[in-house]
């Protein structure tokens, strides 16, 4: 039976073919996202992938309620299966804030679902690192959170050669909207208009915005000056003294698709421009009041970053690691009369926190031998009336000890085993 389109399946490496997802490379990628977002002092949370239709309906907007993966379940509820983190967060932090001391940041890696044609860069699920901020409006706190998208790439081997942040602001074009006397009611066709500039063809942007007093001239001339608000020319400065400029460039043509966005936003995006966005955020202050009824009104930003199109752009890069598998000891039974006591080396190796195999049901010593160097095995441990004989499979020698000595060996703190063999296969 095939697997449903757009969704994957991850396998352990060697992978069985090219274009097969590896749950190594996955890990490793959610190691990364972990470790930074943690050194940035985010504390990790989660949520249901199940939630009730409305939470997305009233506040993500059109898009994504349009990719909504919804049905009614069989107590005739109406539900769908998560599309993004943000109304789930934004509902968590609105009933429990009281509990955490502000600016609350938090971080999460979600699998999400969008019922989206399925494409290059594209599928009907994905992960995100979502990583938000909640409690805080200086635009310090909107760097700090840039900073964090940029060093989680960085962590990953990409540079500023290889991705740019693309930074634009909803004020900005909010200010260009009033000043060139838009009406309010025009604000959301605007908005739609400006976050299809590039994918749709320039005569029919020119007429959408003509419908609703603008030009598509003086918009482009907008763009092009490029010229910072005040709030991003300090996220900028702040990321410049970090050293992170480089990685940073004002982009009106970005103003995100979903609708709760209210300040600055941005995308990050492969330097070619041959990718989708690997990442999107920015602030949304109004959403925890819109979630809470009013209740609580909390300043938000945050961003997600994909992982579909970031592995895309690992492996053009050359940036995943070579994958080993492997373990630490095999441990073979070359008389069945030895089980129970291998056993329980085997047991008590692993109580030690060593990676061990052994021949589950009995046989032959050459195939046990062939099954340790297909399992890159480091060391081969036999029990015998001596006590162990350990063959360190990369030289080949051999040694003979008590088990009582191998396994303070493998146990010791304190040079042992661990100063032979790594503690854990590199994976
Ligand atoms: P988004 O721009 O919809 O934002 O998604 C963020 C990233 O997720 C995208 O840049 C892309 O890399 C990835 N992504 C989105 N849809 C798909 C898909 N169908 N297949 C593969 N990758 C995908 C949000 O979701 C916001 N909730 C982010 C956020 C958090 N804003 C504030 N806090």
């Amino acid at each position: 039976m095939e697997r449903l389109l757009g969704f994957r399946e991850f396998y352990p490496e060697p992978l069985p073919s090219k274009d097969a997802w590896s749950a190594d490379a996955r890990t490793h990628v959610f190691d990364q996202w972990r470790r930074v977002a943690r050194q940035y002092g985010f504390r990790e949370y989660d949520g249901p992938p199940l939630e009730p239709l409305d939470l997305y309906t009233a506040k993500s907007g059109e898009e994504i309620v349009g990719q909504l993966y919804n049905f009614s379940d069989k107590g005739e509820r109406q539900v769908a299966l998560r599309p993004e983190m943000t109304p789930t967060l934004a509902r968590m932090i609105a009933s429990s804030q009281r509990n955490y001391p502000k600016p609350i940041k938090w971080f999460a890696i979600p699998q999400l679902f969008r019922y989206e044609r399925p494409q290059k860069g594209r599928l009907r699920e994905h992960y995100q690192l979502n990583a938000d901020i909640f409690g805080e409006k200086d635009p310090a706190v909107d760097a700090e959170l840039i900073a964090l998208m940029i060093d989680t790439l960085r962590a990953l081997g990409l540079t500023a050669d290889d991705f740019v942040v693309r930074l634009s602001s909803r004020n900005a074009w909010q200010d260009y909207f009033n000043s060139r006397g838009g009406k309010a009611e025009d604000t959301y066709a605007f908005f739609q208009v400006i976050d299809k500039l590039e994918r749709e063809k320039p005569e029919v942007s020119a007429e959408r915005l003509q419908a609703i007093g603008f030009s598509l001239e003086d918009v482009q001339r907008f763009i092009q000056e490029a010229r910072p608000t005040e709030e991003l020319g300090s996220i900028l400065s702040n990321l410049s003294a970090r050293g992170l400029g480089s990685f940073v460039k004002i982009d009106y043509n970005v103003i995100r698709g979903l609708a709760y966005y209210t300040g600055p936003v941005f995308e990050a995006f492969d330097r070619v421009g041959e990718l989708r966005a690997i990442a999107g955020g920015g602030r949304y202050d109004n959403l925890v009041k819109l979630l809470s009824g009013g209740k609580v009104d909390l300043p938000a930003l945050g961003f997600g970053m994909g992982d579909v199109v970031l592995m895309e752009l690992l492996r053009s890069r050359g940036l995943l690691p070579a994958f080993q598998s492997g373990i630490e000891v095999f441990c073979s039974i070359e008389d069945e009369v030895r089980r129970p006591e291998t056993l329980a080396l085997v047991q008590a190796l692993r109580d030690a926190r060593r990676t061990v195999e052994y021949p589950i049901t009995p046989s032959k010593s050459d195939k046990q031998f062939k099954r340790a160097l297909e399992l890159k095995a480091r060391w081969i441990v036999q029990v015998d009336s001596a006590g162990v004989k350990v063959k360190d499979l990369t030289t080949r020698q051999e040694r003979v000890m008590s088990v009582a000595d191998f396994l303070a060996l493998a146990g010791g703190t304190q040079g042992g085993l661990s100063t032979l063999v790594p503690l854990t296969p590199s994976l």
